[in-house]
């Protein structure tokens, strides 16, 4: 898919099953993430892929969290937490980790990560696989942190479930852009 193309009919993929993208396909996502703007390209993310069984691992550290976040959580809700982590057949988690910059502040290389998991996301759709980028509680949580290995000062910058699409995606309505851009005059 051209370029263009993908970056103006991007869709979140609302169900997501088996195959993932594959360690070729992954590459590229990276690849794409690696060209995220990124000032001072001090590359201030890291990326965990989590798939197959460690998918439970993960589904665990959710629940838990949730029991210590409502300690009187219903054994439903905390086995719907746990299934998230079943949601798609691979997830890669953004990081942010800061790195000391008398020059880039903290911000800005918080949002270079997220314009590096937009590239993954875009580019996932460009080669045929669908995507969501979520996050809610779990990605503030700091046990959730924890239990991925991550440092305090790390920033879960979102989950991004990964996968391929049943059915092709619905289009989305394309907004009146009028509605946002305006040409600035003094
Ligand atoms: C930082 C960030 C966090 C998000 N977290 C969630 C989330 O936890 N749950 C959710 O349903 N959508 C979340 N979204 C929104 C979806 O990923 C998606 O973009 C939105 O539903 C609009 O759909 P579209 O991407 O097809 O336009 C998040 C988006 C961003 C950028």
């Amino acid at each position: 898919m051209e370029a263009l193309e993908a970056l103006t009919t991007r869709v979140s993929a609302g169900k997501l099953v088996d195959p993932a993208p594959d360690d070729a396909v992954l590459a590229q996502l990276f690849a794409a993430a690696d060209r995220a703007p990124d000032h001072g390209r001090l590359k201030p993310w890291r990326f965990l892929v989590i798939r197959g069984e460690a998918r439970e691992a993960l589904g665990q550290l959710m629940a838990d969290a949730l029991a210590r976040r409502e300690p009187n959580a219903p054994e439903a809700l905390l086995e719907k937490e746990h299934g998230k982590a079943f949601r798609a057949p691979m997830i890669v988690v953004v990081v942010a980790r800061p790195i000391e910059s008398p020059k880039v502040p903290e911000i800005e290389q918080v949002v270079a990560c997220g314009a590096a998991a937009t590239n993954i996301l875009v580019a996932a759709y460009a080669l045929g696989f669908g995507g969501v980028w979520k996050t809610g509680a779990p990605a503030y949580d700091e046990g959730v942190k924890k239990g991925l290995g991550l440092f305090a000062t790390d920033h879960i910058v979102g989950f991004l479930y990964l996968g391929s699409v049943p059915s092709p995606l619905p289009p989305v309505p394309r907004s009146i852009l009028a509605d946002y851009v305006q040409e600035w005059r003094p």
